[in-house]
């Protein structure tokens, strides 16, 4: 088997590539993104998702059979620029799911996202099928991708596979333009000895989960037995909530002197859509999907980390 990771220099994709290449071997992976990489442990390939012929000649170059699509501009960055986000996002996720049936790749995995849900969804343990209706281009563009994928699976057979993630909380590389991101700056501030001024309203609930679980799930997903997935592209996975006001409170205990205020900007309303909780038992049913770290276990991990950052 020979993967190929789109968005590889992300959050997400940066702790994926790692995973897993620990797990089928360094030359098994080939990492893709639109950003070069100097330093890579893998294959590095520099490719735009939104240009197809380079993916299509990148797939057959390198004999790929499995992609895991991660290239997406995040809520954030897709409110200040909705065209960029449309390209990637839509334009991107069309010109994965052609290549890979056109190329006969046997599975696609593409996470998607708390934000395809807008204002009329419910707020408390949302299961998958419900009211989503988003509003931000980000939300409008993962969910088509969702449907996209299961388009292609009931139309073409294309094995494709995904989930919503909450919020994601690590700190070996940094998130960019999300509207979580919230969580990840008030720690690494914390852990500088600086005060943070938060972005989003201290009584914020949202759904979040560590890094290392959510990598976990999407390996688990990407290798669970076809029969048993009675969803698709829309799994949801997610380990706890939290206000931005409960992490000032989770990481007082650890740093005592710990100041925040609240300023918040465009991004509350885009937190406002999203719901509280979400309901992930249908992954844990189907493929087995579980969290090993809690709230103050990951509060607790990222703090640790983020005061002695690994040297790069
Ligand atoms: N972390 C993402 C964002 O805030 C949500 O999927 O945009």
């Amino acid at each position: 088997m020979k993967i190929l990771v789109t968005g590889a220099s992300g959050q997400v994709g940066t702790e994926l590539v790692t995973a897993l290449s620990r797990k089928y071997g360094n030359t098994s992976i080939v990492a893709c993104d639109i950003k070069s990489q100097k330093k890579s442990s893998v294959n590095f390939r520099e490719a735009d998702v939104r240009d197809i012929g380079k993916i299509k000649s990148i797939i057959e170059e390198e004999g790929i059979s499995r992609i895991f699509h991660l290239a997406a501009l995040l809520s954030a960055s897709g409110e200040k620029n909705p065209e960029a986000a449309f390209g990637v996002n839509m334009i991107g996720t069309w010109n994965i799911l052609i290549a890979a049936r056109d190329l006969k790749i046997e599975r696609v995995i593409i996470p998607s996202t708390i934000g395809v849900f807008g204002p009329d969804t419910p707020k408390i343990n949302v299961p998958p099928t419900t009211i989503v209706r988003p509003r931000t281009m980000y939300g409008i563009t993962k969910y088509a991708s969702e449907l996209l994928g299961e388009y292609f699976f009931q139309k073409f057979g294309l094995d494709c596979r995904g989930l919503r993630y909450p919020g994601l909380l690590s700190y070996l590389s940094p998130p960019g333009g999300g509207t979580t991101d919230y969580a990840i700056e008030m720690m690494a501030a914390a852990a500088r000895g600086e005060p943070y001024e938060c972005f989003l309203k201290e009584n914020t609930r949202l759904p979040m989960m560590y890094m290392p679980d959510a990598i976990s799930a999407l390996i688990q997903l990407s290798e669970a037995d076809s029969g048993k997935l009675k969803r698709r592209t829309d799994y949801h996975v997610s380990s706890f909530s939290f206000t931005p006001g409960e992490l000032k409170n989770e990481i007082s205990k650890l740093i005592p002197d710990f100041q925040v205020t609240y300023r918040p900007d465009f991004r509350q309303q885009i937190a406002d859509q999203w719901p509280e909780s979400l309901d992930s038992e249908e992954a844990s049913v189907d493929w087995g999907f579980h969290s090993e770290y809690g709230f103050s276990a990951t509060v607790g991990d990222m703090l640790s980390h983020l005061k002695s950052p690994i040297p790069s």
